[in-house]
């Protein structure tokens, strides 16, 4: 099938949301990465979804809605709480998971009786959902196992072929992927992955927030996930990525000691390094870094290289979603120097 690239204007935004109607899976921008969308509860076209993505059918999608009162439909039950966290966060980058409905198929639900719900704040996604008329259930549009999309050219470079359209909406704003909650109690949550709403943000509205295991640790064997997804490698590029813990100074000598054909670092941006050191700089706030993380990871892959040693970001605020995603990148390869 040729994948057709669709601009931002109203009749391709018509177009991709008559695609999605009709069955098809389409590449859309949203604020945090491209999503693979396709109506959510049909079961067909969400097993095209699995498909285009060789994506394990146990790894439960996101249904996008453009309005939080939507929610109601396909949760059978919406606490408090999530109220209070929709009134503040959505429409934005928070996934927040609710024992399901029946209308919502187990294929979407990867078998798991809960769902997690999201309202993008994308300006074209929130068309796309309203004009199609359906839930858009929608996981990040990289294949399997590859670091997330955050432009239409990087969903191209993974999906031609695989699916009916891609939507060019720009570059995604935030650059990582939602944050994804469940509720414990009448005032907990718990974080199973982090992202652009953050633990101090919730904090303003919850009594407490917990943080997974799996968010900054690999699980041991016979652990099992919260989130399905936090049980796969992900992020991944070609390279085999190394993170690499201490200051400056004891970075660059750790580069210089371990230089070699195809062996880059990705640093902040301001370090000087030594001039026959190949680098990449992915920012200096956690907000920047979190908005290049996966564009660099696919740009190391370009540059052909082979080892990529990696400075990484403070844990707080956006900066342990770049954490989480960066430690997966490395397979949980972390030295301290
Ligand atoms: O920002 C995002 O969330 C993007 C955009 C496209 O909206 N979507 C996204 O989807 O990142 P995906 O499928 O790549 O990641 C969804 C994560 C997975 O780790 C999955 O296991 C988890 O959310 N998840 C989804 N539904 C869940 C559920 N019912 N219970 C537990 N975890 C769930
Ligand atoms: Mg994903």
């Amino acid at each position: 099938m040729e994948t057709k690239l669709l601009g931002g204007c109203a009749e391709d935004i018509a177009k991709a949301a008559e695609l999605i109607k009709n069955g098809y899976v389409v590449g859309i921008p949203t604020e945090t990465v491209y999503g693979l969308g396709a109506d959510a509860l049909n079961e067909q076209a969400v097993r095209a979804v699995f498909a285009a993505k060789d994506r394990p059918a146990d790894n439960p999608l996101i249904v996008h809605i453009a309005d939080f009162s939507d929610a109601e439909k396909y949760a059978s039950y919406i606490p408090e709480l999530a109220r209070k966290l929709a009134e503040k966060f959505c429409p934005g980058p928070l996934t927040m998971i609710f024992p399901k409905k029946d209308i919502i198929p187990s294929v979407t639900s990867g078998g798991l009786d809960t769902v997690g719900i999201r309202v993008p704040s994308h300006e074209v996604m929130h068309r796309i959902i309203v004009e199609s008329g359906c839930p858009i259930a929608a996981p990040s549009a990289n294949l399997s196992g590859l670091p997330s999309p955050t432009c239409a050219e990087h969903v191209m470079d993974d999906m031609q072929g695989r699916i009916a359209a891609v939507l060019d909406g720009g570059s995604s704003e935030f650059g990582v992927e939602s944050t994804v909650i469940c509720f414990e109690n009448e005032d907990t949550v718990r974080i199973l992955r982090p992202g652009a709403v953050t633990r101090e943000m919730l904090l303003e509205i919850c009594g407490e927030v917990n943080i997974d295991p799996a968010v900054l640790k690999e699980l041991e064997n016979g652990e099992t996930a919260a989130s399905p997804g936090m049980k796969y490698i992900h992020y991944s590029p070609k390279a085999n990525v190394v993170v690499v813990e201490g200051n400056t100074e004891n970075f660059r000598e750790f580069i210089s000691r371990n230089n070699g054909e195809n062996v880059y670092s990705l640093i902040y941006g301001s370090e000087e390094m030594d001039s026959d050191c190949k680098y990449m700089a992915y920012g200096e706030t956690a907000e920047e870094q979190a908005h290049l993380l996966f564009q660099r990871l696919r740009e190391l892959d370009e540059a052909e290289a082979k080892t990529v040693y990696v400075r990484p970001p403070s844990k707080e605020g956006i900066g342990l979603a770049v954490y989480n995603r960066l430690i997966r990148a490395a397979g949980f390869e972390v030295i301290r120097v």
